[in-house]
């Protein structure tokens, strides 16, 4: 590892240009884009949603904006403004008529090894059927349907079902609880459910439809359930709700494969996708049909250089924004065959990913730092074993990825023959905004490099003055783009305060960057609650939330620790309330309590207990304290504490735990 450290030192300094053979084969060779974006951004868009996406009648105006101020309502940001189309429509469908109609959309791995492909002629025949399904069991334009399921295509399936016909679907990750899972079902309103037996990680069962049964005691909107049977049980062991459930294959045996497909209007909502609120409250970010579908289809052809002969694999499940955006509606609208597999990187051995590139000879792998860094303490010889010479493009997404790691994967699994791209995005914002295209912007490993042509991003101080090269601040987008969300779902206002209020007319990211005197953006974190294990977005306060409504707990402080494997790893510090015996039993216990209450990913790696939280003398908690203790860093401002003595006891606390400077 030392030497790639000292690479890293060298090469940081360096730009690394693509590699020749990439760059003469790249579809995006000319920088012009660029001006021509930064010329008049609005007429660029324009052209490439006319070149891009198949419109059922075109758009009159490219982009009407009002910025979102408070007391105001939506709609504040909308593009394309009178155009209609569908989604489904430009993912399946219109792949028809020519000979791709025979090409692999879909090519899946499950866990135990079995595999399928459709191509997009099956796509269209299961999305139709199931959209008729949809259809009779009284979905509508405009309803909303949750969508619970393990990485089968079914799912893309059920999104593009739903799509087709003009629902919204609200895609639940399968790593959420029961609790999660219902809270989201009652924000949305939705009226069915679709969902498996369960699916498979790493040899075990996650048995899916055990949770709906949990969550839907008490999440009285759902009319109808469609189970999906993956196979992780015997079906018969699966209790089924006389007149609520129905499987899947049952409904699907009778279905006609005809289904038309719903005109939508460009700012008709396509889904809503949750991600954790401050407030415990989920928020329901909108995204809509037009824009969101420009911005993915655009993306997905020049940051991943798609050629049609590609096999294209992003890891993430489509539970996350990634997974919609770039192995769905992204890839599917090009007409690309798009690789899914359903399980861990580790099962049966820690050489999986590496085995399925091998065997489908995949050309690219866009996956988390996180991952490659797990990867890299399993080991290069997990790797060296495979013929990794069909790949041809690498990229990152989720946080920012350290210089080492970015080297490691550029070497290893790369062999320096293939760019890398790191893409800085949002689940607000539906598509990458900051990457290098990769056959012309040359990279800086740790960087995300520039924006895309026609994003305008810009780093602030508090007051919104850009700062000088070089120093952090704050990170906005100074113009909207097609596929940034609209608004949160019943929760207006709380989209104007969280994005818009902080820099009138601008759209405030909550992460911290540099831009360095080559105009490169390097991201420094999230200056807000939110914090990102192992990929995974959490919000620290909906931690918190969680862990007072445990019957022991006072007080809980949930922070955000750096950690080499997972990015950051969520700790907390809990005061308990009289009466109860603090130990491992509870500790454990409160653990469980979180998982269980949001999902396993969000399980806090530590809790201690403690007599007080350092307060400011106003009361307010200290977190940033507690991220120094955690960090082993030299105290910040303590001037304004309340107690200082409660600060020295936490951190000779956290040092028996970790020693000294953990
Ligand atoms: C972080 C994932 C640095 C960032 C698509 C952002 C990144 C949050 C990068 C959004 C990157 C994402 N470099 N940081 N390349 N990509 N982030 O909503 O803090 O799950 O605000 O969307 O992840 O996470 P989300």
């Amino acid at each position: 590892m030392a030497s790639i450290s000292e690479k890293a030192l060298r090469v940081h300094e360096h730009l690394i240009e693509p590699p020749t053979e990439f760059r003469e084969k790249a579809l995006i060779q000319d920088p012009r884009l660029y001006e021509q974006a930064a010329h008049d951004f609005e007429s660029f868009w324009g052209q490439v949603a006319n070149e891009y996406v198949t419109w059922f009648r075109p758009f009159e105006t490219v982009l009407q904006f009002n910025p979102p101020k408070p007391g105001t309502k939506p709609p504040w940001i909308q593009w394309y403004v009178g155009g209609k189309l569908n989604a489904c429509y430009n993912c399946v469908d219109r792949h028809l008529q020519g000979w791709r109609r025979t090409k692999a959309a879909i090519v899946w791995e499950g866990e135990p090894g079995d595999s399928r492909v459709l191509t997009y002629q099956d796509l269209h025949r299961e999305v139709s059927k199931l959209a008729n399904v949809l259809k009779s069991l009284g979905v509508k334009k405009g309803d909303r349907v949750t969508i619970y399921m393990p990485m089968v295509p079914e799912l893309p399936i059920a999104m593009l079902a739903c799509a087709r016909i003009g629902a919204i679907h609200s895609v639940v990750f399968g790593g959420f609880s029961s609790e999660a899972l219902r809270d989201r079902i009652n924000d949305s309103q939705a009226k069915l459910l679709i969902t498996a037996d369960g699916g498979w990680r790493r040899g075990n069962i996650v048995p899916l439809k055990r949770f709906v049964d949990e969550a839907l005691e008490s999440a009285p909107s759902i009319e109808n359930v469609v189970v999906f049977h993956r196979g992780v049980m015997d079906a018969t062991l699966v209790p089924m709700r006389a007149g609520r459930d129905h499987w899947w294959h049952r409904l699907m045996e009778g279905a006609s494969q005809e289904c038309p497909c719903e005109e939508m209007d460009s700012e008709d909502p396509l889904y809503i996708l949750y991600t954790s609120g401050t407030t415990g409250r989920p928020k329901g970010q909108v995204h809509v049909t037009g824009g969101y579908l420009v911005g993915v289809t655009a993306s997905t052809r020049w940051v991943f250089d798609l050629k049609d002969e590609d096999i294209y694999w992003c890891t993430a499940d489509i539970g996350w924004v990634t997974g919609h955006s770039y192995i769905v509606y992204g890839p599917l609208a090009n007409g690309a065959t798009s690789f899914m597999y359903e399980g861990a990187p580790d099962y049966p051995d820690k050489d999986r990913w590496w085995a399925l590139i091998e065997k489908y000879r995949i050309n690219t792998c866009y996956t988390a730092p996180t991952a490659i860094r797990t990867f890299m303490r399993w080991g290069e010889e997990y790797i060296h074993h495979h013929d990794l010479s069909s790949l041809r493009l690498l990229g990152t997404v989720g946080e920012p990825i350290n210089p080492e790691a970015w080297l490691w994967y550029w070497e290893h699994v790369g062999g320096r023959r293939c760019p890398v791209v790191d893409t800085w995005w949002q689940t607000e914002t539906g598509m990458i905004l900051i990457t290098s295209l990769p056959g012309i912007i040359p990279m800086k490993p740790g960087s995300a490099t520039k924006p895309l042509p026609g994003i305008f991003p810009e780093v602030v101080d508090e007051e919104g003055k850009p700062v000088p090269d070089g120093t952090p601040g704050y990170l906005i987008l100074t113009k909207p783009w097609p596929a940034i969300s609209r608004t949160l779902w019943g929760d207006p206002d709380r989209y104007v305060e969280v994005y818009w209020a902080r820099y009138p007319g601008f759209y405030f990211t909550g992460d911290a960057a540099m831009k360095d005197r080559d105009g490169y953006f390097w991201l420094l974190g999230r200056v807000d609650d939110v914090i990102n294990v192992a990929g995974h977005r959490i919000s620290t306060m909906e931690m918190e939330s969680v862990l007072v409504e445990h019957p022991t707990t006072a007080e809980a402080a949930v922070i955000g620790k750096s950690d080499m494997v997972k990015g950051q790893i969520p700790v907390a510090f809990v005061t308990i309330r009289q009466g109860f015996e603090t130990g491992d039993g509870l500790r454990e216990e409160l653990k469980e309590y979180v998982a269980k209450r949001i999902g396993t990913f969000a399980r806090p790696a530590e809790i201690f207990f403690t007599a007080e939280l350092p307060k400011t003398r106003s009361g307010k908690i200290m977190r940033r304290l507690l991220r120094d203790i955690a960090e082993g860093r030299v105290l910040g401002d303590t001037t304004t504490l309340a107690d200082p003595s409660v600060v020295q006891h936490l951190r000779e606390m956290y040092e028996e735990k970790y020693g000294e400077g953990s």
